[in-house]
């Protein structure tokens, strides 16, 4: 039986070390392309972890790297679930690296999932409705519903359904 919303994590996070086979091709920093898919498998984590549902990626907006991450570096990321619709949710996802040796961190990235619940047929599934308990929730949703409003007029001009 699946657990009462107010005892579901909507929260995740994961630390991993930056590897030398992450590095892009100055061999110093990480590539864009690993911090993008490291993104994924967290927003997949924390969508699956929610809705005890298996779930899938319909979109990814806002990737912003404010700066770079090293190789060698310790990165968390912080990822939250935003907002529920019937079948979506948004997870918000706050990425800080921090170096190993001097401890110091940096706000490296921040971004949106749009992920969807799936059963076990593949067809999507209603995801357990958000519970909006501090004003922080109260926050991250509105600003979660102003996004998803961003989203759809930015489709209506790249005239993709
Ligand atoms: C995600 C997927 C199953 C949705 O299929 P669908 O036929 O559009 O399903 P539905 O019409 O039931 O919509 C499901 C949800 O997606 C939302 N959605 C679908 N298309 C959307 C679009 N273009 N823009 C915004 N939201 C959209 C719907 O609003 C709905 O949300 P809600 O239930 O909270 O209201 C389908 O698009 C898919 O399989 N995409 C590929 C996913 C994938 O492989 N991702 C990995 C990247 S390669």
């Amino acid at each position: 039986m699946r657990e009462e919303n107010s005892k579901r994590d909507k929260s995740l996070t994961m630390t991993m070390l930056m590897t030398p086979d992450k590095s892009n091709f100055s061999g110093t920093n990480v590539h864009g392309g690993e911090i993008l898919k490291m993104l994924d498998h967290v927003a997949y984590a924390c969508a699956a972890r929610y809705t005890g549902l298996y779930a899938v990626t319909l979109s990814v907006d806002m990737v912003l790297f404010k700066n770079p991450i090293k190789v060698g570096s310790l990165v968390t990321f912080f990822a939250s679930v935003n907002y529920t619709g019937r079948t979506s949710m948004e997870i918000g996802i706050k990425v800080i690296s921090e170096d190993v040796k001097d401890r110091s961190t940096k706000h490296t990235n921040v971004c949106y999932f749009t992920m969807i619940g799936m059963d076990e047929n593949g067809k999507p599934h209603p995801v357990p409705k958000l519970e909006l308990i501090t004003e922080d929730d109260k926050r991250r949703y509105n600003d979660a519903i102003r996004r998803k409003e961003a989203r759809v007029h930015s489709r209506s001009l790249t005239h993709i359904e």
